[in-house]
This record gives structure tokens, C-alpha cells and sequence, in this order.
């Protein structure tokens, strides 16, 4: 544990207002917030920056079972488990982010339980869900051994944990401190980064932890002058040219598929 528990729940609250302050890729959209479009922004956003994520999550693949998400922002991915047929229920530690996940849930017109709630303390009971899905979360949060330990505790035996990670060895921390450009949410009271190792060992009350370096560059929409102009033409194409076995550890994602 990072801290003691008082210096736990004072970091928790300013993770807190961070997040109702910054809605995570707010900057691509150009509907205003909380209107049908910003959602379909945001999403097509997403899916383009993040086109892997369909490939290796299974969106569709739970249907009728009861998925967790931690962590879940403005519900972009949860309503994809909820299109699939999953009873979803999503948590997240900002208002904001609860307040816009229930507004893009009642646009669908889709099922979903949407809670502010701290993923360190979950308030369900032991066993409760058939996958518990946190992408982009425990790189944020305070204390991940304890988030780690609640996705843990309220996953059926043989349930499934998938979450995403940081990879502090991937391209884009190496990029970062090159070129210094600042990393997305660099500013947030904690950001952290796992080396593989580092993610196992957070990991290690799962069984069958599978690790997949993902999230290789892409052209980016948010870089402009020189830089991302070198960016988007040579450095693009340059390691996208390059077999994906020589550079497949220097994801910038960690995916991690974990069994209880
Ligand atoms: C980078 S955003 C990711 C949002 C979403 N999962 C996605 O991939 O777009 C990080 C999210 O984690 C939430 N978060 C951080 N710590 C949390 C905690 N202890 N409990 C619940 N949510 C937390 C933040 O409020 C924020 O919405």
C-alpha cells in the first residue's frame, strides 16, 4: 500500500475532483458535452485511437451475464457490453463521469446500473459478477493493490478480469521523454506505469493472467505544428512498417486477461 489510509482517502478525493473536472478525451469532441453527439464523438474517437479494443475484447461475447466495470467513465465501452446482451453495472469515482454514462445509457435507451463509487471499496458482495472490466483505471486510482483485490473479491470463481495498464516500457513514455510532449492526464494525482512484471505481481491472487502488449501508433489528431507532423508521417509509418513480433513489447497498452 502506498500510503496510510487518511493519506489514502485525502489522495481518493483530489482523484476525485480531477476527474470531475477532466472528462477523459474531452478535447475530440466537437458537440457540446453531454449532447447525443459528444457521446458518438467520443466514441468514434475511441474506437479509432483504440482500434485493437473490439479485436481483443469480445463486446458481444457476454451476453445475459453480469459484467462490472470500474472505472467507467462516460460509458463508452460499457454500453457496447450492454448492446451485447450483458446486465451491465458501472462505477465510477467521478460525478461527471456517472452523470454523463446515465445520460448516454437514456440516449440508447439501455439498461445499465451507473454509481459513483469508489472501485478501492466496492459495495457488492463477494462473487457477484462474471467479468469485471477496469480499461484505463488502476494506473489512476490510489491504491491499485486494493482495486486489484476488489475486482477480486466480487468475481464468481472462474470469473474473468480484464483491465488495461500503462506499459512503462512502451513507445509512447519512451517518445514522451524524448520529444517532451506531455503524456494525456499527465497532470492527474496519480499516474502510474507497469513494467509486465510489475502488472503480474499486482495481479498475482489471479490465475491465468495473460498479458498482451497493444496500442502502437496511430495518427494523431491532437499534435499539430512540426512535431506532429514528423509525427504523423515518418514515425507513424516508419514502426508500422516494422514486423509487429520485433516490437509487440513496446505496446503502450498492457491488456491483461485474468481468471479468478
Ligand atoms: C482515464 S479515465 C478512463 C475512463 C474509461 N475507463 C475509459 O477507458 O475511457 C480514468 C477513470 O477512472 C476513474 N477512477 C479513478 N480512480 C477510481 C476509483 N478509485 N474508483 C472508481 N473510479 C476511479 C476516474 O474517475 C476516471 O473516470
Amino acid at each position: 500500500m502506498r500510503n496510510s489510509e487518511q493519506d489514502n482517502q485525502i489522495l481518493l478525493e483530489k482523484i476525485r475532483e480531477y476527474w470531475n473536472e477532466r472528462i477523459h478525451d474531452l478535447e475530440v469532441a466537437t458537440h457540446p458535452v453531454g449532447t447525443e453527439g459528444f457521446f458518438e464523438d467520443l466514441a468514434s474517437y475511441r474506437f479509432e485511437k483504440l482500434h485493437y479494443l473490439p479485436e481483443v475484447v469480445d463486446f458481444s461475447g457476454y451476453r445475459g451475464k453480469k459484467i462490472l466495470e470500474i472505472g467507467c467513465g462516460a460509458g463508452i465501452d460499457l454500453i457496447r457490453f450492454a448492446q451485447g446482451g450483458a446486465r451491465v453495472t458501472g462505477v465510477d469515482l467521478s460525478e461527471t463521469a456517472i452523470e454523463l454514462a446515465k445520460k448516454y445509457f437514456a440516449y440508447k435507451q439501455i439498461k445499465g446500473e451507473l454509481k459513483v463509487m469508489n472501485g478501492e471499496a466496492l459495495a457488492f458482495k463477494d462473487g457477484e459478477f462474471d467479468m469485471v472490466y477496469a480499461h484505463g483505471v488502476l494506473q489512476y486510482t490510489a491504491d491499485a493493490q486494493k482495486m486489484a483485490g476488489e475486482a477480486f473479491r466480487v468475481l464468481k470463481p472462474g470469473g474473468r478480469f480484464i483491465g488495461m495498464v500503462y506499459n512503462r516500457h512502451g513507445w509512447l513514455n519512451v517518445m514522451s521523454r524524448f520529444f517532451k510532449v506531455g503524456l494525456e492526464h499527465e497532470d492527474a494525482p496519480v499516474l502510474d506505469k507497469y513494467t509486465i512484471r510489475e502488472l503480474r505481481g499486482l495481479l498475482s491472487q489471479f490465475s491465468k493472467v495473460r498479458i498482451v502488449p497493444e496500442r502502437f501508433p496511430v495518427k494523431s489528431r491532437l499534435h499539430g505544428g512540426l512535431k506532429g507532423l514528423l509525427f504523423n508521417t515518418l514515425f507513424v509509418g516508419a514502426f508500422n512498417a516494422l514486423p509487429r513480433s520485433w516490437v509487440r513489447k513496446s505496446g503502450w497498452h498492457l491488456m491483461v486477461f485474468a481468471e479468478k
